[in-house]
C-alpha cells in the first residue's frame, strides 16, 4: 500500500486533485501536445441559463483560467494559448460588456502574476495590441516583464486577435522589410518566412486546439498555424472547465492518429492502404 502511494507520487506531478490525477494517470506523458490552443466559449450560455447577466459568466470564466493554466502547467505543457478577445468581439459587444472584459483582463493580470510566477509561466500575447485602451497595455506590458525570466509554459493571451489580421500584418512586415531592404526583388515568399511573420513567432504549431460549449468553428483562431491540429469540441461552458477537462481532451488527442497528409502509421503505399490516404 505504502509502496503503491509512493510509485504514485513519483509518477504523478504535485498538485493534481484526485479527479485529475485519475485523469492523468490514463494518458501517455510521452506524447503529450507541445501546444494547446482552446477557444474558450460559452460564457454568455453559462450566464443566462442561470438567469444572470453575461457579464457574470465572464467573472466566472476567470476562474475556469486559473484551473486550467495551473493544471497544464503542473503537467509541463510547453505552451498554452488561450482565445480571450477577438478583433470582432471589439467590434460587435456593447461597449459596457467590453469595458467589464478589460477590466476583467486587467485585475487578472494584477492577481495572477505572483501565481503565475510560482509556477514558472511566462506570460505572452497575440493580437493587435496597439489598439487596445492604453491603461490596459500598460498592465498587460507590466505582466509581460513581471514574468519574462520564467523558464517553464508560455501562456500566451490571444487579445484583440484575428487570425487574418494577423496574415495582413505578416504580409505587410514582410513586403516592408523587403522595400527597406534592397527593394522586392528581395521579397522571399515560402511557408517558412510567414510563419516567421506571425505573431506566434515564439511558438510551435498546436497540435490540439480545443473548443467549449459544443461549437464546431475555428472563430477566425491561428487559421495559419492550425493546419494539422487535431480538435476536440467539448459541450462543457467555458465557465464549467476545469484541468481535469483538459486531461480529457489531452486524452481524446492522445487516442487520435496524426497523419500530416501522409498514411496511416504502420501501412503501406501498395494496395488498400493507397486507397486509405489521408487528406491530413
Ligand atoms: C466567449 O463567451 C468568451 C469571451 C468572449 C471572453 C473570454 C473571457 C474570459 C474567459 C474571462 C477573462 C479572460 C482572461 C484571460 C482573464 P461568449 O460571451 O461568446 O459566450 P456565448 O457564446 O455563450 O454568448
Amino acid at each position: 500500500m505504502i509502496q503503491q502511494r509512493l510509485l504514485l507520487q513519483a509518477t504523478v506531478p504535485a498538485g493534481l486533485d484526485r479527479k485529475e490525477t485519475e485523469a492523468y494517470l490514463r494518458l501517455d506523458p510521452k506524447r503529450f501536445p507541445q501546444h494547446i490552443a482552446i477557444i474558450m466559449d460559452g460564457n454568455g450560455r453559462w450566464a443566462g441559463r442561470r438567469h444572470l447577466p453575461r457579464v457574470a459568466g465572464h467573472r466566472a470564466g476567470v476562474e475556469a483560467v486559473r484551473s486550467t493554466v495551473e493544471t497544464a502547467a503542473r503537467i509541463q505543457i510547453p505552451s498554452l494559448t488561450l482565445y480571450a478577445f477577438s478583433e470582432e468581439n471589439w467590434k460587435r459587444r456593447p461597449r459596457s460588456e467590453v469595458d467589464f472584459l478589460m477590466h476583467l483582463l486587467c485585475r487578472y493580470l494584477k492577481q495572477e502574476v505572483p501565481t503565475l510566477n510560482k509556477n514558472n509561466i511566462r506570460l505572452e500575447y497575440i493580437g493587435r495590441q496597439h489598439e487596445l485602451p492604453e491603461t490596459v497595455q500598460e498592465k498587460m506590458e507590466w505582466a509581460r516583464e513581471a514574468t519574462a525570466e520564467n523558464t517553464g509554459m508560455v501562456l500566451t493571451l490571444a487579445l484583440n486577435y484575428s487570425a487574418r489580421s494577423e496574415l495582413v500584418d505578416a504580409f505587410r512586415s514582410m513586403v516592408d522589410a523587403a522595400a527597406q531592404n534592397g527593394g522586392l526583388d528581395h521579397l522571399e515568399i515560402d511557408e517558412e518566412s510567414i510563419s516567421q511573420n506571425l505573431y506566434t513567432r515564439h511558438l510551435p504549431d498546436p497540435d490540439l486546439v480545443i473548443r467549449t460549449s459544443g461549437e464546431m468553428r475555428l472563430s477566425n483562431f491561428l487559421l495559419w498555424q492550425l493546419a494539422y491540429a487535431e480538435i476536440y469540441v467539448t459541450p462543457t461552458l467555458w465557465p464549467d472547465f476545469r484541468g481535469v477537462h483538459l486531461l480529457e481532451g489531452i486524452a481524446e488527442y492522445q487516442k487520435r492518429e496524426r497523419r500530416y497528409g501522409g498514411l496511416v502509421e504502420g501501412g503501406n503505399s501498395h494496395g488498400d492502404h493507397a486507397v486509405k490516404k489521408a487528406r491530413g
